[in-house]
């Protein structure tokens, strides 16, 4: 079938309405570039609005001492050493202005006695290298995503950022130079389909959470851009690392912020044990979130769970005033009450760990351009940024609130650059026809799939193999068993079934285009997950449970082709910095 086509051109083109397309579209507006933000979901519905507890700067507004070269120095820890410590260096170093200015903008922080932004404790964060806990979380009560998202909409509207949205990117148009020239979307409200030429492309589609069965994610989390890369014939970094937040509500996986532990609340066992006391003596319960996952992981799997099935901990707040619960937390007294059905001042509320974040993605540098090989060689056109990227500042585990302040460090660096690059309404070179015409006979196979199997039928296989196989305890025999079962499952897809051919609002074909991408993106995670025999941050091999700095300081690459096949390389972690302010961290033992 032949599809009419309405052509844009743009200077920019912004896939993914969340912080850092945002942040992003924003830059690039300001700096005089033309730019469109196309999403598949109203920007404020994005997924940054879940999020929760706050974003990371380290003004010390709490007189703790705070400097943002301790922020660099738990980044690093944090990340148990994978991340890019020029990376690191440039988004703790820029963290105190990306918050200054979204205060101007308008974000509404809450506020200290003194009238400063609020801020509170977090996982993982500490002055003094580990001395004593900081208070380097900005928050707006919990819910600072939310504040974030709804201020950088209205500053794009305020800069005339075009906006495409409920447009479904479908993917990129790569030219015979490997150079990215644009996209195709889909608009779901009309069924028309566009072709949008630019100069740069900027991937801010998120993570994949739900490759997963149980994930704080939103079901839009199916990592669109990620996929679009992969069949652009671009590797993905670092898939193996996968985040489980510890305290995802148990059974509905929603998240309850780490902000409840960071004012003061705690976890017990069946036995009424503070566990985090024997895993982490120092930090306890605001150890980082890979740490307090695997203890809690651990108590369950020795029977100290607890629940009728013994596979929960319990969270409590109920010791803390109401006042201070009303005024700081009061999300997580209503998510309490909707999802598990308590009253978060009377009664612990039951926690599992939970996908949270995918450390993995799009490998970039710290401009936001996209790398695509060990020797970081730059893909011209095409940048990435958020939680679709992997630059790395995470490593193979992140902390709490460097994801919101990676939005905003990384979305501003990314127009930083396009401004340097792009020359305003330059002309746009021909493109051949036969790149358009690859992605709509794909997009139109899937259209007609008169297969027998559903899409969430085959979904929900997927997902469970992710989660029974590429959990958070890993053996080389799970992970291989699981390869195994997701090459069937991929087969799947060759029978399936779309029952509603129209071209508007079609959420059949929307979700069965969201599964293929999932598919190739769980392929990528499990075997990446099998390559890397060591364990570190959010990797926990059973049969490997030692980092091995000797092997495997280096980023994990995965490219992937439609037969099934997955190539694996290396490249080397940066173990250096930009300036001579802050000095590279060799590795060391990560104890909390
Ligand atoms: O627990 C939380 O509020 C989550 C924050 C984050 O993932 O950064």
């Amino acid at each position: 079938m032949t599809y009419s086509i309405i052509d844009h051109f743009f200077d920019v083109i912004v896939v993914g309405a969340g912080g850092a397309g945002l942040r992003a579209s924003l830059g690039m507006s300001e700096a005089g570039l033309k730019t469109a933000c196309i999403t598949k979901v109203f920007p404020t519905r994005s997924h940054t609005v879940a999020a929760q507890g706050g974003i990371s700067a380290a003004f010390n507004n709490a007189e703790d001492g705070d400097d943002w070269r301790y922020h660099f120095y738990d980044t690093v820890k944090g990340s148990d050493w994978l991340g890019d410590q020029d990376a690191i260096e440039y988004m703790c170093k820029n963290a105190l202005d990306a918050v200054v200015e979204l205060e101007h903008m308008g974000v509404p922080f809450s506020r200290d006695e003194n009238g400063n932004i609020y801020q509170r404790q977090f996982g993982g964060h500490t002055i003094e290298y580990g001395k004593a806990m900081a208070k380097r979380a900005c928050a707006a009560a919990d819910r600072t995503g939310h504040a974030i998202l709804h201020t950088l909409y209205q500053q794009c509207l305020r800069h005339n950022t075009e906006f495409f949205i409920e447009y479904f990117t479908l993917d990129l148009l790569m030219d015979d130079r490997g150079i990215c020239r644009g996209v195709i979307a889909w608009c779901l409200d009309d069924g028309t389909i566009h072709r949008f030429r630019a100069h740069m492309v900027v991937l801010a589609t998120g993570g994949h959470g739900r490759t997963f069965f149980t994930s704080t994610g939103a079901h839009t989390c199916t990592g669109d851009g990620n996929a679009m890369a992969l069949r652009a014939g671009l590797p993905l970094a670092d898939m193996e690392f996968i985040q489980f937040h510890p305290t995802g509500i148990y059974g509905a996986g929603c998240l309850i912020s780490e902000a409840v532990r960071g004012e003061g609340g705690y976890l017990t066992n069946s036995l009424g044990e503070r566990f985090m006391e024997k895993y982490a003596p120092k930090a306890k319960d605001l150890a980082s979130r890979d740490v307090v996952s695997r203890a809690i992981a651990i108590e369950i799997k020795e029977g100290r769970g607890c629940g009728p099935d013994k596979d929960i901990a319990l969270l409590h707040m109920e010791h803390l005033d109401p006042k201070i619960i009303a005024e700081r937390l009061p999300g997580m007294h209503e998510t309490a009450r909707i999802f598990a059905g308590i009253d978060a001042n009377k009664e612990p509320i039951p926690v599992q760990p939970t996908v949270h974040y995918n450390m993995g993605g799009i490998p970039t540098n710290y401009h936001g351009e996209v790398t695509k090989d060990s020797k970081e060689s730059v893909v011209q056109g095409l940048m990435a940024i958020g939680e679709a990227a992997c630059v790395s500042v995470h490593g193979a585990n992140r902390l709490g609130t460097n994801s919101l302040l990676d939005l905003v460090v990384f979305g501003r660096a990314a127009a930083i650059r396009a401004k340097e690059i792009i020359r305003p309404n330059t002309h746009h070179v021909n493109l051949d026809e036969h790149i358009t015409k690859q992605i709509l006979d794909r997009f139109d196979k899937t259209r007609r799939a008169s297969g027998t199997l559903k899409t969430g039928y085959i979904r929900t296989q997927m997902q469970q193999i992710m989660q029974n196989h590429c959990g958070v305890f890993r053996t080389q025999e799970n992970l291989d068993l699981g390869k195994e079962k997701l090459n069937e499952c991929k087969k799947m897809l060759d029978d399936l079934q779309i029952n509603d051919q129209s071209l508007i609002w079609n959420t059949d074909l929307v979700e069965a285009l969201e599964l293929q991408n999932l598919m190739i993106q769980s392929i990528t995670t499990i075997h990446s997950a099998a390559y890397r025999t060591e364990s570190r941050g959010g990797h926990a091999r059973e049969d490997f449970p030692n980092r091995d700095d000797q092997s495997w300081l280096v980023h994990t690459l995965a490219w992937y082709d439609d037969n099934l096949n997955v190539k694996l390389d290396k490249r080397p972690v940066h173990m250096y910095t930009l300036a001579n302010e802050v000095e590279a961290i060799p590795p060391q033992q990560r104890i909390y």
